[in-house]
């Protein structure tokens, strides 16, 4: 038997199946090649009589001819499906609309921090990023709450293990944006207009608290500011934000680093400042503020005699959720990464 027979047998099998059109051409080649009394078949059924030595090779050329023929009907089948598919059944309509890849958008959060930097930007307030970890000096000291005052406790503060420096005590992670305060009054010079909204981190976390969340913190400084300019720029931002119809009011309060000191009320959207469930008395509370004390002033390296300045704190969470009217009945959502939350905004 000759070698050269076999591998020619096998190479005109193989072009033929390539250019074979259906799977019923397919088959007769098959049959013709591989079946009872194929080509191939007769080559094989013929090894036992041959001598020993020839039967080696030949058995084993034969037996690879057979292999690579069914490979190459296999392969032609597959090819034959896919072009079945495409051209028969699932015609492509070019004129179809794409299919839009997912598009995310931006956090409900970050669309008010947005909101809130382009309002203050209009009366002139720049915006500015300090320290997410703080020394206690701008925390506490240098707003005028010394080691172990009483008034700390209200910051709830988280500490860093190990990290003091002996001038400015503790690291703390910023447990207000007041901390901004007197970092802005060391490198600025009168008149100051600064607006700082950042993350704050304090020890809480129920309903309507989170252990991270967002403030931001105006300080204007110049000569002869007082309690009318804060009023004034407060009651701007309410209109500009929550919308014309919408009245702040001031109420004394204490902090140590303002003089005097008020917290802001804005009154209620929803009964128009009648009193209802949500607010019982037509006030919703908003803000700290007040006049800035001339001993944060003196700590900043600004003289108190010449200049005065006021301060307000106000927290992003909150004044998103009074404004849209979101009724979250948990803020901790706002931050819980569910994606099943956050789409419908
Ligand atoms: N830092 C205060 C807080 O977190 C809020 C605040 C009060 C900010 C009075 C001020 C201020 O700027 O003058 O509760």
């Amino acid at each position: 038997m000759d070698i050269n027979k076999i591998q020619n047998l096998k190479n005109q099998a193989i072009s033929s199946i390539l250019e074979a059109k259906s799977d019923k051409e397919l088959e007769r080649l098959r049959i013709a090649y591989l079946g009872r009394k194929g080509k191939i078949t007769q080559i094989l059924k013929g090894i036992p009589s041959l001598g020993p030595s020839e039967r080696k090779e030949i058995g084993q050329i034969a037996n690879d001819a057979k292999k690579a023929v069914e490979q190459a009907l296999a392969d032609a089948k597959k090819a034959e499906t896919v072009k079945k598919i495409d051209l028969d059944k699932d015609w492509i309509d070019i004129t179809a609309p794409g299919k839009k890849p997912p598009l995310g958008h931006i956090h409900l959060v970050t669309d008010a921090i947005q909101e809130i930097t382009q309002i203050f930007e209009k009366i002139g307030f720049t915006r500015i990023a300090y320290p997410e970890v703080e020394w206690d000096w701008y925390a506490f000291e240098g707003l005028n709450m010394p080691e172990n005052h009483p008034a700390r406790d209200e910051w709830e503060t988280f500490f860093i293990a190990d990290l003091q420096n002996k001038r400015y005590g503790n690291a703390v992670l910023t447990p207000h944006t007041s901390s901004g305060q007197v970092r802005e009054l060391e490198k600025s010079k009168p008149p100051i207009r600064m607006l700082n909204i950042a993350k704050c981190y304090r020890r809480q976390s129920d309903i309507s608290h989170s252990p991270m969340f967002y403030q931001f913190e105006g300080l204007h400084v110049d000569k002869g500011i007082n309690l009318t300019h804060l009023k004034g720029t407060i009651d701007y931002f309410a209109k500009a934000y929550f919308g014309p119809n919408r009245e702040t009011r001031l109420r004394p309060f204490h902090f140590q680093f303002t003089e005097p000191s008020i917290e802001v009320d804005v009154s209620c959207d929803i009964c128009q400042g009648k009193g209802c469930r949500l607010c019982k008395e037509g006030w919703l509370e908003l803000a700290g503020a007040g006049i800035v004390h001339p001993t944060v002033l003196k700590y900043g390296g600004i003289d108190p005699e010449k200049y005065s300045g006021y301060a307000f704190g106000f927290g992003v969470e909150r004044v998103l959720m009074m404004k849209s009217g979101l009724k979250l009945d948990d803020l901790r959502l706002l931050y819980a990464n569910d994606l099943k939350f956050l789409k419908q905004f």
